[in-house]
């Protein structure tokens, strides 16, 4: 069977109206905007605030938005995969409700729960179905509400993330461009660092898990940060060392914005030019997984068909990776 090269035609992103800036937190918690800075890279984030919205609705928006950009029929998606840890409900998943919402009534969907891994596991996953000739044109959104999930009592946590939705169209690529190779790894030994204490299987919803405050993310920010800058620098050589590749044949390096001195970090252990390392962290905090589709919808304008990129990401699991692809428009 002939395999099919798979290419990202489209990217949109939608981040919610309210802006939480720095000097907010500052009345909420024991914290400085010069902290926050210089130690995170984060200048403001964005929350839904909306009652009654969700990941889904932040979802919904992006792919209504790509679809119209892209100029392309609703019917015409064969799949919707949505990359979150935010879900609306821990079930049913967010994609279908998406597909629902954004009006894909030929489109089944599925959630990948990968945390900030989330969209470089599903683009990979969802390229399968098109090379494999099954489908052609698949939604792959990575969305999280993670301001349902954070408490703004915790300084250490709550400056850090933000919401925000991101969706890429992928198609049969026509002119040679498009995902090229990936380096997927995970850890599940590194849950104890970074995870939500109760709410699942393990220790289900109880008056005591609220009290605790145990439905919030936990994080022993340290060792995450470590563990981020090996774990993206490793796959990072590895892809190109499997692909053969120099930093000068990388235009864009596009990693998940956790914290831009783990970013800075990651650039410099692989003499990357900074000036190519995409970077909005500032503006957005870190969105999850909708981190990475909202680099691309950024920088969009100012990639050139047959730039060389490599996306990169650690999160919850531990799970990280690198995908190497060459842009196709
Ligand atoms: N304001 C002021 N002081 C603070 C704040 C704050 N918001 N937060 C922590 N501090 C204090 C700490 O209490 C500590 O004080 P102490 O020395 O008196 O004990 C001091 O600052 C240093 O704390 P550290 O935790 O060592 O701070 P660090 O420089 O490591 O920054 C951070 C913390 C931002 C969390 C960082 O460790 C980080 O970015 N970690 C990785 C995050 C990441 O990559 N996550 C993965 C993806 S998330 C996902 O998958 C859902």
């Amino acid at each position: 069977m002939e395999l099919r090269k798979v290419a990202i035609t489209g990217v949109h992103g939608y981040v919610p109206d309210y802006i939480l800036t720095n000097k907010e937190l500052e009345t909420m918690v024991d914290t400085s905007d010069e902290w926050i800075r210089t130690r995170t890279g984060v200048e403001e984030r964005h929350i839904l605030k909306e009652p009654g919205k969700a990941t889904s609705d932040m979802g919904m928006h992006a792919v209504k938005g790509l679809l119209e950009k892209t100029n392309t029929p609703a019917s015409e998606i064969d799949l919707l995969i949505c990359a979150t840890v935010t879900p609306d409900t821990i079930f049913p998943d967010t994609a279908n409700t998406i597909c629902h919402k954004a009006g894909l009534n030929k489109a089944w969907g599925f959630d990948i729960n990968a945390a900030c891994s989330g969209f470089l596991f599903a683009l990979s996953t969802g390229s399968l179905f098109i090379q494999a000739g099954r489908y052609n044109k698949i939604v792959v959104v990575g969305a999280d509400k993670m301001s349902s999930i954070v408490d703004y009592e915790d300084r250490t946590t709550c400056v850090i993330f933000g919401d925000g939705g991101g969706a890429v169209l992928l198609e049969a690529a026509n002119e040679g461009f498009g995902l090229e190779d990936f380096v997927f790894k995970g850890d599940g030994s590194g849950r104890e660092f970074l995870h939500m204490k109760a709410g699942g299987s393990l220790k289900p919803p109880s008056h005591e898990t609220v009290d605790n405050k145990e439905h919030y993310v936990f994080q022993e920010g340290r060792s995450v940060f470590k563990a981020a800058i090996k774990g993206m620098t490793e796959t990072i050589k590895e892809v190109m060392s499997r692909n053969s590749l120099s930093p000068d044949d990388i235009q864009w390096v596009v990693p998940h914005q956790a914290n831009k001195r783990i970013i800075d970090g990651v650039a410099n252990m692989l003499d990357f030019d900074h000036s190519k390392v995409m970077m909005n962290i500032n503006k957005y905090g870190n969105t999850t997984a909708a981190t990475l589709p909202l680099c691309l919808w950024d920088y969009e304008s100012q990639l050139q068909k047959g730039d060389g990129l490599i996306l990169t990401a650690f999160g919850g699991g531990f799970t990280w990776g690198s995908t190497y692809l060459t842009w196709a428009y």
